[in-house]
């Protein structure tokens, strides 16, 4: 018996539910033995792409999937979003979109079958990482840590996530063949006790099944937070000598265990005022190529990495550097954001055919998601921010700013108000912005803070009278320790006028997820922020469409009540992408939030979306 068969059988005898299959007299439709994966006894090779299913539309899982399997792969990996799927604390909503179980099931009709990730911590470029921000209502909770509070709140999750998954378990006849305790833990700890919470809480929750963590190459980060019994699989890129490289450093870890690119990632992500990213299409297929010539399983991360809707993006803290991530996640993956079937996916589709097991054959390639261009199209109704706010939002008071936890909210906008007692003339300080404040004095514009820059002062010279206004937008949680514990959003300390604190705040949190009743006008030339309302009719909805921002300057935009996401003249995303089941036939409305005046008020649908840097 190797290494990790005497460990699984450690594991299995503790526990209870484990126990149960290990004496079951057929055995079990996957297991990991002697270095093996075994699907119904036999070496089975897994061959993933992951794809989110809040990053997909409902309406085009189905549709991804069948493409995921003509080009070769038999697995479909995804995380489970705790902060997605619990929404407020013990709210739960696993419909439309959030509907990870009908994803799974969906898969399963494809003939695929699953590898789910559930956190409680993901990554993924994602806001705070999967971490519902509502934690940070506690002060001093630590998130990833054995914290009690911060345990509670996962078993909960487990729990309920069970519910939906537990009969889609491979042990109970689903196509979930494993579950990833954690994600990359290595990187940051190194508390056994903590890791081994986490499992028993998958397990009590149902996860009765192979369970393993991921982590980057190499002894030191596959050693932190290991558990006996659990498989482990390495994260990287790279061509194949560096891939070869990945698995010889990785041996020692892995001994006794199949082996696995957990994330082998296909491109990269895009951050705001940063290049475009892409990956050479030779270097990620040769790689592939090489771990098929050594039946080493893997998991495409992208296959489709999909779109951060909303306010769903994610950020980096890189040397107290702040770097939200865009809205498109297309990731230069296989498939790309509008569904596309791309060169990279044809060249995967060519070396995983050339090593398929005997008597497999590729399904054909599904037709191409189409997208079409829509005629520009003008936004002649507008509402300025300030005057919405009375129907947006209702007003809380506090002595001094905090962020936007403290008043019972998670995403979006949020303004802080003061009508001043006195003049004030100097330097405004706000600490800390968080992340980007566009200040006012009696609504018209001084100017914007920007936390990407360090930015947090302004020169003011204010009557007494004057109403003060600090629009500050929450651009993303980092979704990567160790600065997620002081990810609280808005203003999180205080605000100064040379040297001396403002107090006395009227705060209006301005989530946005209702803007059914802004009462746009024709006509308007509102000077700071505002709302921006214009329509298009479509004869039929032949495809999705990128929407052009060009000549818009930062804000969000939503479709037929749909929130698409940001938009930043920054680049490099410059369009934003619209899935074909959020348009109508007939009449479609669009409302774009405009930080800044000026600029342009039109928007035209193109075919291809549009990555530029610099204006
Ligand atoms: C790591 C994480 C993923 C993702 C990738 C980069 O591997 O596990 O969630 O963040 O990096 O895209």
């Amino acid at each position: 018996m190797t290494r990790l068969s005497l460990l699984l059988s450690t594991c299995i005898a503790a526990s209870a539910v484990l126990s149960t299959s290990a004496l079951a007299a057929t055995p079990p439709h996957f297991a990991v033995e002697n270095g093996h994966f075994l699907l119904d006894g036999k070496p089975y090779v897994i061959r993933s792409g992951e794809m989110h299913y809040p990053r997909i539309p409902r309406a085009d899982w189905r549709d991804r999937m069948r493409k995921a399997k003509a080009m070769g792969l038999n697995t479909i990996t995804t995380y489970a979003f705790w902060n997605a799927n619990e929404p407020e604390p013990g709210i739960f909503d696993f419909s439309g979109n959030n509907d990870i179980a009908a994803f799974v099931r969906t898969a399963q009709e494809e003939g695929l079958n699953v590898i789910v990730r559930p956190g409680p911590f993901v990554c993924a470029e994602w806001e705070f990482g999967g971490i519902p921000a509502w934690l940070l209502r506690t002060p001093g909770l630590r998130v990833r840590s054995y914290d009690p509070r911060f345990l509670e709140a996962t078993a909960r999750w487990f729990k309920r996530l069970g519910q939906e998954l537990a009969p889609l378990m491979s042990t109970r006849g689903g196509p979930i063949l494993m579950a990833q305790v954690e994600n990359e833990y290595g990187y940051v700890g190194n508390d056994r006790d903590y890791m081994e919470a986490i499992r028993k809480q998958m397990i009590d929750g149902g996860f009765d099944l192979p369970l393993f963590m991921s982590n980057g190459p190499g002894p030191t980060w596959m050693s932190r937070g290991t558990l006996p019994g659990l498989v482990s699989v390495i994260n990287f890129t790279g061509d194949a000598a560096k891939t070869e490289r990945a698995f010889r450093r990785s041996a020692p870890m892995m001994e006794g265990m199949p082996r696995m690119a957990g994330e082998y990632w296909t491109g990269w992500y895009d951050r705001w005022s940063e290049p475009h990213k892409t990956r050479s299409t030779d270097e990620v297929t040769g790689a592939v190529g090489w771990m098929l010539d050594h039946d080493i399983s893997f998991n495409l991360y992208m296959f489709d990495g999909g779109t951060n809707f909303g306010w769903m993006n994610g950020a980096n803290n890189e040397a107290d550097h702040y770097l939200p991530v865009t809205t498109s996640y297309d990731y230069d993956s296989p498939v790309d954001e509008a569904g596309r079937i791309t060169p990279k996916y044809i060249a995967f589709r060519k070396v995983i055919g050339a090593h398929l097991p005997k008597g497999e054959k590729l399904p054909p390639v599904p037709a191409s998601s189409p997208t079409v261009a829509l005629p520009r199209f003008q936004l002649d109704e507008s509402v300025g921010l300030l005057d919405a706010l009375p129907g947006l939002s209702k007003p809380q008071t506090t002595l001094t700013p905090h962020g936007m936890e403290a008043f019972g909210q998670n995403y979006g906008l949020i303004l802080y108000r003061k009508t001043l007692a006195e003049d004030a003339k100097g330097k405004l300080d706000v600490e800390d912005v968080h992340d980007y404040a566009t200040v006012l004095a009696d609504g018209k514009p001084l100017g914007t803070l920007e936390r990407g820059k360090h930015e947090h002062e302004l020169p003011v010279d204010l009557k007494a009278g004057t109403t003060l206004d600090l629009l500050v937008e929450n651009m993303g949680r980092i979704n990567i320790d160790p600065a997620m514990a002081e990810e609280n959003k808005g203003i999180t300390n205080s605000v100064l006028v040379d040297g001396l604190d403002l107090t006395h705040w009227s705060v209006y949190p301005l989530p946005l997820d209702d803007l059914s009743g802004l009462a746009f006008r024709k006509g308007g030339h509102p000077q700071g922020p505002a709302f921006w309302h214009g329509s298009f009719d479509l004869s039929k909805v032949a495809g999705g469409t990128f929407l052009d921002m060009r000549g818009w300057n930062k804000g969000n935009a939503w479709i037929n009540g749909h929130h698409l996401g940001r938009f930043w003249s920054v680049g490099p995303q410059r369009t934003l992408y619209v899935p074909a089941s959020w348009l109508r036939k007939g009449h479609n409305d669009v409302i774009v939030l405009e930080m800044q005046g000026g600029g342009s008020h039109a928007i035209a649908g193109l075919k291809d979306p549009v990555f530029s840097t610099g204006g």
